[in-house]
């Protein structure tokens, strides 16, 4: 049996397993944009690998963390574009 985390995604509770991926968990919570371009555009996760940056989100209130490269803790906030996560480059 593994072990499992709860936090929150755009101020739902997710429950995923220890050890999972932030952009596991946002896709577990149903959530397919996890943020905004400068222009607007939706982007998610492209390589899931640490390279694209395409994936990042507001993470305990810090922008622009990388959901791909960051594992879920207990009690993790994490705000994508639905909640004004990361909403562009510079922002
Ligand atoms: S998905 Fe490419 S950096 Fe996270």
């Amino acid at each position: 049996m593994s072990a499992r985390v709860t936090l929150s995604v755009d101020g739902r509770a997710v429950a995923v397993a220890a050890g999972a991926s932030v952009a596991a968990a946002i896709e577990a919570a149903g959530v397919a944009v996890f943020r905004h371009s400068v222009t607007g555009t939706a982007r998610a996760p492209l390589c899931g690998m640490g390279i694209c940056q395409e994936c990042r989100v507001t993470i305990d209130g810090e922008p622009h963390r990388l959901a791909c490269q960051t594992a879920c803790a207990e009690g993790m906030r994490v705000e994508t574009a639905a909640a004004g996560g990361s909403r562009g480059v510079g922002r």
